[in-house]
């Protein structure tokens, strides 16, 4: 995995007029999406900070690996479409195409392959981390505590100097993520932890992991196995998103890759974030029908309502979430292998985002289905309670969360990300003893 190179290219200069004086940013290009306005001298020549709370304008790195396209709604991996990548590939292609920018040979697929599965097993003496928790523990809860754990006992890769150790981080990070989530799962539902099998393929290791019980034989159902590494690959990089970000920020002071990823499980949690296809399916299921779905539009529309709709909107999509669309044609697909007709909650959905769609509202600010809108009815008819629905993401992210930060560790210009305010505080004042305030 050779150093990321810089493909930014200066492709002219902006004046910034400050109090008369006049300074010159440079304004560089990428081979897609819009220009950025190179800033990191603006403090020292102007005295002056950039103010972006949230970062709608701000690019906070270079990177190869994801282009998002918000206004023509495409999302490209490495440049090829998810559209392509989900119609044609595997999560484990996704994998070896996000970590090292090229779809693999069949010799390098197996190998890939191979090397991941022989990391899926976990440290014996985790197990009894698990016990730790409550039974009632929110998976998500759990999945924090133990993936932050594994520094604790896989220190042979946390030397993030070494190549070789990042490479190792890697792989355990992205094999081991759908034995701790099954774990999670399994702990939660109070049945026996399943142990990762090295002869299935990674998502059918995941599904048996999660649902197969020691007193009968698990029956694999490849419709369901197909549909879940389709949903991994939809999942599984989005560029700089808050997770995304928080791991980036994470690892930029050095931290060991374990941590940063557990940093970045804490973010997805979030309702805004990752834990929006959790509150989508409760969204769903409170609306409960065709006819209350005014009521809840309406909500959605007033200012004095926090109510937002779940699922719906993006910072980065204004058109069609791509990944919505392959997501609700999959979910069709679950749907109809496991029998469920006229599935309640989908025809909220499929009315839902109808209702929505023609609305002036949402028109007006660009509010669109994203992926997590129909990700839900599709899980929970996989099998999966509404709590682990963020965990799956947090599985399927990882990759994409440990690619970009192997891509950070090895970009010449990454510094400590550390950031400056807007200081709207108390200017300086005498401290006040106690007995006279
Ligand atoms: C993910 O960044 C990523 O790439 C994330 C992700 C990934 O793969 O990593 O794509 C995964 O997190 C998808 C998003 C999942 N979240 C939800 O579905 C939660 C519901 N959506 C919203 O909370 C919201 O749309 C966000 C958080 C997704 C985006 O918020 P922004 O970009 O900060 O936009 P905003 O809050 O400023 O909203 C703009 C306007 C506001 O109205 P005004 O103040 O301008 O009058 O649109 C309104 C908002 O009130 N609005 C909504 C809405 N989302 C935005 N109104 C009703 N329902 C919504 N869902």
């Amino acid at each position: 995995m050779s150093p990321s190179k810089s493909r930014a290219k200066p492709s002219g200069t902006d004046q910034l007029a400050d109090s008369g004086a006049m300074i010159d940013l440079q304004v560089m290009s990428g081979t897609m999406g819009p220009d950025v306005i190179d800033v990191r001298k603006l403090y020292a020549e102007t005295g002056k900070f950039t103010y972006d709370p949230g970062f709608t304008s701000t690019a906070s790195c270079e990177s190869s690996i994801t282009f998002i396209d918000g206004e023509e709604g495409t999302l490209l991996h490495r440049g090829y479409t998810i559209e392509e990548l989900t119609e044609h590939g595997s999560f484990m292609e996704t994998c070896h195409l996000l970590l090292f920018g090229e779809l693999p040979s069949k010799s390098e697929m197996l190998e890939f392959e191979h090397d991941i599965t022989m990391h899926t097993m976990l440290h014996e003496q985790l197990y009894n981390f698990f016990k730790g928790f409550r039974r009632d523990a929110h998976p998500m809860a759990i999945m924090c505590g133990v993936v932050g754990a594994l520094s604790a006992f896989y220190h042979d890769s946390t030397d993030i100097t070494d190549e070789h150790q990042r490479k190792i981080a890697c792989y355990r990070m992205i094999a081991k993520m759908p034995t701790i989530a099954a774990m999670a799962f399994k702990y939660h539902i109070g049945q026996p932890f399943i142990y990762p099998r090295n002869d299935l393929r990674y998502a059918d290791n995941f599904l048996r992991m999660c649902f197969a019980v020691p007193a009968e034989n698990w029956v694999n159902r490849p419709a369901l196995s197909h549909a879940m590494d389709k949903i991994f690959i939809l999942h599984a990089d989005h560029e700089q998103n808050a997770s995304t970000s928080t791991v980036r920020l994470a690892g930029s002071s050095g931290a060991n890759p374990f941590a940063c990823i557990a940093a970045g499980i804490a973010c997805l949690w979030g309702p805004a974030h990752g834990g929006a296809n959790e509150a989508a399916l409760s969204m769903l299921a409170e609306i409960g029908s065709v006819d209350r779905i005014p009521e809840y539009i309406a909500k959605a529309k007033d200012k004095d309502d926090p109510f937002r709709l779940m699922g719906f909107g993006h910072r980065v999509y204004k058109n069609y979430d791509p990944r919505a669309r392959v997501m609700q044609a999959s979910c069709h697909e679950v749907l109809e292998e496991v029998g469920v007709k006229n599935d309640p909650l989908l025809q909220v959905a499929i009315e839902l985002e109808r209702i929505a769609l023609e609305d002036d509202y949402f028109a007006e600010k660009k509010l669109f289905p994203n992926i997590d809108f129909y990700s839900g009815i599709t899980l929970k008819a996989m099998g999966f309670p509404t709590s682990m629905f963020t965990v799956l993401f947090a599985v399927a992210r990882t990759v994409g969360w440990i690619a970009q930060w192997r891509e950070m560790i090895e970009d010449p210009h990454q510094k400590i990300g550390r950031p400056r305010q807007l200081y709207t505080g108390e200017p300086p004042r005498a401290y006040v003893p106690i007995d006279k305030r």
